[in-house]
């Protein structure tokens, strides 16, 4: 921090990362013939952590396994977005209690926003004593000096960051990433929120808004394209307040502006932040995907004000239809959260008619989760199971028929696919420009463009001929 409450980025030394690395040299020895596991849970941000993560386990030496019974180190990335989502990571970490009394060399340690959660971190001293150690959303480029201290400790060990919001939060540039696919990857181009929507506990768990400079962005991208990926996603919680060195959309613009046939993406904007700037990069460039992906949150005016969202329902529809207008062929999809405390039977008509008014590709719906110190979860009015249940089943089924009708326009296109191999039920599938999934009838390797003849389509998926 400078004077007056002006932020200054914090910057990761190259000192500092120089003597991670040292770091994790000298542990080659200690890790020989380890595995290490890291379990995920939650947004792409933490599958991106959790790709940092696994690269620095490997440069400590740890040979990386997704088969967590036969791992000697295990992370848990968790995450806090909802109570489900939180529920799913203690009961994982409570499964490696019989592990550990088997076995106490075995580490175990837990990372993500839960981990940055004062009360969760105490519960997870109290009733988790087979958890190692503990480290923040902050630490990552820490790693090597983490494993090191918890490998030399008896005791249990904690990196957390516990500063105020406009405080807490580091940029480090340098460290591996260790990525899970040889044709789609995720690139960081900012982290943190300072937005405190009000039911969101994301600003308390990633700290500021800070952005990676422009130059590092570009030249990850580049690297990436030049190793032969294919579709890369830049991502944020809101990219389009990106200010490392230029605005997001000439950030993407220059990001897609390299040699070869592949795909940008950006994930993900907050209406009041989206720019005409970004709605026209989108469609003047052939290598930026046709997706918006723009979380709404409620159609009710009265809810948006409450959830702080500082856009109104006439702002979010305006911008929607620039979006569509500019780009007609474009995938448009959102959030919602259903059950917001006070939500009236007319606020949930507003957001219903909302959709209907706007036509998305896709909606992730969400009952609304309290989260401990958001400003929500003390609001009075928190809306029974049964109704918000209900109100997600209508919407739902609405939104069924309604994706569906938009798919309809494809049908008798030729669209560009990028071929994910074989699905889990056994078909050729890929995702077109507008990220949806498109299934194909003859085999072509993961990672390939092809052009497929759309003949019939479903709600979130079409099927069609290779050509
Ligand atoms: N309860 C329910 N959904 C939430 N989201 C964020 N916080 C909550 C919460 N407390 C949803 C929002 C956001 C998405 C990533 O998760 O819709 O856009
Ligand atoms: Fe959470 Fe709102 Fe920030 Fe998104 S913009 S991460 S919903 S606080």
């Amino acid at each position: 921090m400078c004077g007056d409450g002006i932020l200054m980025e914090e910057f990761i030394t190259q000192q500092e990362i120089t003597k991670q690395y040292d770091i994790a040299a000298a542990l080659k020895g200690e890790t020989a013939g380890k595995r290490a596991c890291v379990i995920t849970f939650g947004c792409q941000q933490n599958e991106h952590d959790s790709q940092r993560i696994a690269g620095a386990l490997q440069l400590c030496g740890y040979e990386l396994t997704d088969d967590s019974s036969l791992a000697d180190m295990i992370i848990i990335n968790t995450c806090a977005i909802r109570e489900h989502a939180e529920v799913r990571a203690l009961s994982e970490a409570g499964q490696f209690k019989g592990r550990k009394q088997q076995n106490r060399s075995i580490k175990i340690g837990v990372c993500g926003c839960m981990a940055q959660q004062a009360h969760r971190r105490e519960q997870i001293y109290k009733s988790y004593p087979y958890v190692d150690f503990i480290f923040g959303t902050d630490m990552h480029h820490r790693l090597p000096e983490i494993v090191q201290t918890v490998l030399n400790s008896k005791k249990r060990v904690s990196f957390i960051t516990d500063k105020p919001h406009n405080e807490f939060g580091v940029i480090s540039e340098g460290m591996p990433v260790c990525r899970d696919s040889k044709y789609k990857a995720w690139v960081p181009v900012m982290y943190g929120c300072n937005n405190f929507c009000t039911y969101c506990v994301v600003p308390y768990a990633r700290g500021h808004e800070r952005s990676r400079n422009s130059a590092d962005v570009l030249a990850e991208v580049k690297g990436l394209v030049e190793q032969g990926y294919k579709d890369i996603t830049l991502l944020g919680q809101n990219v389009n307040s990106y200010n490392g060195g230029c605005d997001f959309a000439t950030l993407l613009t220059q990001c897609a502006s390299f040699d070869g046939e592949y795909r940008m993406r950006f994930m993900t904007s907050h209406p009041k932040d989206a720019s005409s700037a970004l709605i026209d990069a989108i469609a003047q460039n052939e290598k930026i995907a046709k997706h918006f992906h723009l979380p709404v949150q409620s159609g009710s005016n009265r809810i948006l004000k409450l959830m702080n969202r500082k856009y109104t329902r006439e702002q979010y529809l305006e911008k929607a239809f620039e979006i569509k207008q500019k780009n007609p062929d474009i995938s448009l999809t959102t959030d919602i959260i259903i059950g917001f405390p006070t939500e009236t039977d007319e606020d949930f008509a507003d957001t219903m008619s909302l959709v209907k008014q706007v036509g998305f590709d896709m909606i992730y719906t969400f009952i609304y989760s309290p989260r401990v110190g958001t400003v929500a979860a003390k609001m009075e009015g928190q809306i029974p199971k049964e109704v918000s249940n209900q109100r997600f089943k209508a919407l739902s089924d609405m939104e069924n028929d309604l994706a569906q009708e938009l798919n309809y326009k494809f049908i008798g296109k030729k669209m560009r696919v990028l071929s994910d191999g074989i699905s889990k039920n056994g078909t050729y599938c890929g995702r077109c420009t507008q990220n949806k999934i498109v299934n194909f009838d003859k085999p072509i390797p993961a990672g390939e463009f092809a052009d497929v003849l759309i003949e019939t389509v479903g709600s979130y998926q079409l099927n069609g001929k290779i050509i």
